[in-house]
């Protein structure tokens, strides 16, 4: 496999041509080409110089998601957190070779990014004074993209957190896209002030803005269908929830960084995390969990 790091970004590719390109701003996952064909979306309106979190790519969502409630430890943070908003580091790069990590392997090339306390911006330490470590891994595979991040509490005092990774995947058409493996699972539909629903029909299928929590899943793996032909497997690894979000026509006009504004047509958030309630670490405990995807045609 070959790596860049550039401007601000590493890239990485395998002999097959599949590639995998990540912002270290917020280490954000930019592109994740299979196939000769792209499976992120990204919005041409994107800013990637660090003025605002990517509109678009695989944005990693801690340690609050959503608007943190004010009563709890992260209640001064930003809608999301801040480690979409932080500049990361590169922490390198190894391959391996049939699943045994080495150099020099042509199988998968795995990607670290580190974000600490000592990264973070005076403004979210003060907001939230804890000392932790992420480490998050990206590893690209023929047809195959894992994203894992790993949690550590390096201090004393105990923390709680919440984690998504709110991946915008590119489909050709929203019309044709059905969303499978969120059946008999209960939801919070944002759109409806945060009700519970069950979700009965096994298939999902979009017409309007969607918003929706999907909890303590049993299942593993989440589908996106295209005309009926599968397109993209998303298997949680170690998390149980799911958001499925689509802005739609209004929502994506009210977003000055959302472009073209019809976009909302080409992309789908199926997001993985543990988002219902806290995932709590003690002093030195740490956690891991993540996404594995497979682009299927
Ligand atoms: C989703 C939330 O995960 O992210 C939505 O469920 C939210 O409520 C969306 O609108 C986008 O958030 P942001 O902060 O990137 O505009």
């Amino acid at each position: 496999p070959s790596v860049h790091a550039e401007q601000g970004k590493v890239v990485a590719s395998l002999p097959t041509g599949d590639s995998v390109e990540v912002l270290l701003f917020g280490a954000t996952v930019l592109s994740w080409k299979s196939n000769g064909r792209e499976n992120i979306w990204v919005s041409d309106a994107a800013k990637l110089d660090g003025s605002k979190p990517v509109r678009g790519g695989v944005p990693l969502v801690f340690p609050a998601f959503g608007p943190p409630p004010k009563d709890h430890a992260t209640g001064k943070l930003p809608q999301h957190g801040f480690a979409r908003n932080s500049h990361w580091e590169y922490l390198g790069s190894s391959s391996s070779e049939s699943g045994k990590l080495s150099s020099g392997g042509d199988d998968s090339v795995k990607l670290d990014f580190g974000l600490g306390t000592a990264e973070l911006s005076e403004e979210a330490r003060t907001a939230w004074p804890f000392d932790f470590s992420l480490v998050y891994s990206v590893t690209l595979a023929k047809d195959g993209l894992s994203t894992m991040l790993n949690v550590q509490n390096k201090g004393e005092k105990s923390f709680e957190f919440q984690m998504l990774l709110h991946t915008y995947f590119k489909i050709d058409d929203i019309s044709k896209v059905a969303i499978n493996g969120l059946g008999s699972t209960t939801y919070i539909d944002k759109m409806l002030n945060a009700t519970e629903h069950q979700q009965t029909d096994p298939s999902i299928r979009i017409h309007g803005e969607v918003d929706r929590v999907y909890k303590s899943i049993k299942q593993d793996t989440t589908s996106i269908t295209q005309d009926g032909k599968p397109r993209l497997d998303i298997v949680r690894e170690g998390l149980s929830d799911s958001v499925v979000w689509n802005p739609w026509i209004e929502k994506a006009k009210g977003m000055g960084d959302f472009e073209p504004k019809e976009g909302y047509k080409k992309m789908v958030c199926v997001e993985v995390g543990a988002v219902d309630g806290w995932q709590k670490l003690e002093g030195g405990e740490s956690f891991e969990g993540g996404m594995r995807c497979t682009a299927r045609y």
